[in-house]
């Protein structure tokens, strides 16, 4: 009563202040003329603004015009401040404008890539990254963020999977919500809160073959139940805004789509925040094949796009195709509707400079606290992949070889997307290492190798001029320094894989392999026959095979932000037990793709424990398991699953399912284990998944101790939507699957009734 009660209260002061905002839009729209309805929706380039300088800059000229919405990347209170000083003071209607930035894994302080970050499996942590990733944003005058990006992700040769949380519809939308929350709050007018902007909507990381850019094409009910989920649960969380992705959906490119964008996004899932293109999305419509810019333009804004990123088609070329009746000035009004109530919510028009404090700018950014937090979250989005004999933790004494391109590289520690990132201040894995180490460990350090044996591969990979810090000398020389102190060590660290500029946006890659050249520095480090502790850089599943087979002990280490270099040695040194659990599947080869763990069955699937059998459905060369399955990660102690106890066997519609499980901390360390339930709808009327991600509880366990870990499950957790798209349960059998993996779980099954 006392809940409902609050509940029609805050539901009253909502629409009383969603009224006021009407009200205020109302009027000052009143005064706008067509062309600054329009210049509400472009979000141009910003150019070079120099500090002080704002006013006499390009941009300046089209601000004071009412030209520009909004402008993004623009690192500094002082710029910022300088710019809209220009919006509030010398444009007509004195507008202030939205700033925007990728603030994507953390701003200064640099958080794990995205799909490390979900490796954690806990929501807490992911929130409190996005939490002080919008603190230190906005001490620096950024009030929207373009983030989070949960683009579900199948393929491990497109770049950008290191951007989103990894495969799964389920996980991905918890963390979609947590993001959300974490950056938004519970107040967007609070100075250290940011608008979110979920993208890219959608299905992005589908492109075909993995190439960035590529074509998509999928069936609906793939849509709805694999990758749309996370962006519906972002509108669920609030989220402000959402990015329109490249690609297109049922052959229109998602910037156009107007089943998309208005119909999904604001019919059926209630969406009231702004829509923004991807960079030059609408431009690039042209080569689509949709027509020249102002066709383009025109069905971007009447599909449901709001405004406009860099391309500047909607500026121009709206007027015209207002008087040719190719837009409507309902949808003017209604998007520039959208960008003045993004900008209300915000509390730009209360106070213009609310985000431009130089002494949050000087005190809140990169704090001691905050790069604790990063060191602490990095440590426990690492994936321990292998840990033969237990070589790992390594003892804090002898000597240590710490070899690779990767091993003492403070660039590449923050991975890609980290636009604020001030390079020089993160830590590269030999800082790390000995600062942890203390004066026991003698550290000695070789490259051993470039990062390929190809100039050339690295230059495209390498992003504005961004030197990869190749070495020049021949390829045996630098290999045999590397050998030369591993002979005189006791444990060799290898630190090799990807650089972070090998990974992110337009970086596909076909072979999905450790580059040729580490690859050999690897083989020749192994055979000195001293113990190898492959500390793997990555931002994409690897096929790591022959690894897995020949070296002992593999710590997956992702791009961990800008405190990667200590978090790793906390981990090597077992001063953090590694807890990170797999969000994708690791394939064997590239063959394989796309491989995930919750697939179909087919009509002809392999039998359980074989890897072929003649008119089955499998490879010749290869058997159809992965390296490593979703939700594989080890620790330095060992969980033990007892048996899966379920509270019925027959349940009526409404009935809660419990399902228990003992597990047990078997070995001698405290750790943490990621305990995971999956249900599989075994007859429906679509063909269902062989199993689904339906709960998952990250528990600590001390050594030797036991916890019940219980699941409720309900209908809801049984929906899914049919062929006709209805998202609803089917009664019948459902098979229910915990363990600490996709892969190994105890089962047992229940009849659910209608
Ligand atoms: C990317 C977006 C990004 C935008 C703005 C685009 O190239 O696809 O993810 O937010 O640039 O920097």
């Amino acid at each position: 009563m006392i809940i409902l009660f609050l509940f029609s209260l805050s539901a009253q002061s909502q629409t009383a202040a969603d009224a006021k905002m009407k009200a205020f839009i109302d009027a000052l729209m009143k005064k706008m003329t067509l062309e600054e309805k329009i210049g509400q929706l472009n979000l141009p380039g910003s150019g070079d603004i120099v500090t002080g300088q704002a006013g006499n800059s390009d941009i300046a000229k089209k601000i004071k015009e009412g030209k520009v919405g909004g402008l993004f990347n623009i690192k500094s209170v002082a710029k910022i401040r300088d710019v809209q000083k220009v919006a509030v003071e010398q444009s007509r209607l004195k507008i202030p404008l939205i700033f925007g930035m990728d603030v994507i894994h953390g701003y200064e302080t640099v958080f794990p890539i995205p799909l490390g970050l979900s490796c954690t499996w806990d929501m807490q942590l992911i929130e409190r990254s996005a939490r002080i990733a919008a603190q230190e944003a906005s001490a620096d005058g950024i009030c929207w963020t373009f983030s989070p990006m949960v683009d579900i992700a199948r393929d491990p040769r497109w770049g950008r999977i290191a951007e989103g949380s990894g495969e799964d519809a389920f996980l991905g939308s918890q963390i979609a919500k947590a993001m959300v929350r974490g950056y938004q709050g519970t107040d967007l007018t609070k100075n250290n809160t940011i608008m979110a902007c979920t993208k890219h909507y959608a299905l992005y990381g589908a492109a075909e073959a993995g190439r960035d850019y590529n074509t998509v094409d999928m069936s609906h009910q793939r849509m709805y139940n694999d990758y749309f989920p996370p962006f519906k649960a972002a509108v669920e969380a609030g989220a402000g805004s959402f990015m329109a992705s490249f690609n297109e959906i049922d052959g229109v490119p998602a910037t156009a789509n107007k089943w998309l964008l208005t119909d999904v996004l604001r019919k059926q899932w209630g969406f009231k925040g702004f829509v923004v293109t991807d960079y030059t999305g609408i431009n690039e419509m042209i080569a689509h094949g949709i027509g020249d810019l102002q066709t383009a333009s025109a069905r971007a804004l009447m599909a449901g796009i709001d405004m406009d990123m860099v391309g500047e088609g909607i500026l121009t070329t709206t007027t015209k195709s207002l008087k040719e009746g190719k837009v409507t000035i309902q949808r003017i009004d209604e998007a520039c509707r959208k960008i003045l109530e993004a900008k209300y919510k915000l509390g730009l028009f209360d106070d213009p400079y609310r985000y431009c404090d130089e002494n949050r700018a000087r005190n809140e950014i990169f704090t001691t606290v905050n790069r604790k937090e990063a060191r602490n979250i990095a440590a426990q989005s690492f994936v321990l992949l292998k840990n033969q004999g237990n070589l790992l933790p390594l003892k804090k004494n002898g000597t240590i070889a710490l070899i690779g391109p990767l091993a003492d590289n403070k660039q590449n520690m923050p991975g890609t997307w980290s636009v604020a990132a001030n390079f020089e201040n993160a830590t590269s894995l030999l800082t790390g290492l000995k600062e942890v180490a203390g004066n026991n460990v003698r550290i000695l350090t070789a490259r051993g190798s470039n990062l390929d044996y190809d100039s050339l591969f690295e230059d495209r990979a390498g992003m504005f001029g961004k030197s990869l810090h190749r070495d020049s000398r021949p390829a045996s020389v630098i290999m045999q320094e590397a050998i030369d102190i591993a002979d005189q060590s006791d444990v060799i660290v290898a630190a090799l894989g990807e650089s972070s500029e090998m990974t992110g946006e337009a970086s596909s890659r076909t072979n999905i392999e450790i580059p040729d050249a580490q690859k050999a520095l690897l083989n020749a480090l192994l055979k000195t026959g001293k113990p190898v502790v492959l500390v793997l850089f990555t931002g994409r599943p690897l096929a790591l095979k022959w690894e897995q087979d020949n070296v002992p002990a593999i710590l997956n280490v992702w791009f961990g932000g800008s405190e990667a270099g200590y978090a790793i040695a906390d981990v090597l040194f077992g001063d953090m037990n590694p807890s990170g659990k797999l969000t994708t599947t690791f394939p064997q080869n590239v063959g394989q793709i796309p491989l995930y763990y919750n697939h179909k069955n087919t009509g002809r699937p392999l039998p359980e424990g074989q890897w072929f059998q003649k008119f089955r459905s499998n490879y010749l060369d290869v058997s159809n398991d992965p390296v490593y399955p979703f939700g594989f990660g080890l620790s330095y102690t060992q969980f033990s699953y007892g048996e899966l106890k379920l509270s019925d066997t027959t349940l009526k519609a409404n009935q809660t399912l419990k399902a228990s499980i003992d597990v047990t901390n078997s070995g001698s360390r405290d750790g943490k284990e990621v305990v995971q339930l999956y249900i599989r709808d075994v007859v429906g009327s679509t063909t269902r998944p062989v199993k689904e991600l339906k709960g998952f509880q990250k528990v600590e366990l001390k050594a030797g101790e036991t916890k019940t870990v219980s699941f409720n499950i309900r209908q809801e957790d049984l929906k899914f939507y049919n062929y006709d798209l209805k998202y609803d349960w089917e009664p019948g059998e459902f098979v229910i699957m915990i363990g600490g993996n996709s892969r190994d779980v105890k089962s047992g099954s229940v009849t659910w009734v209608k």
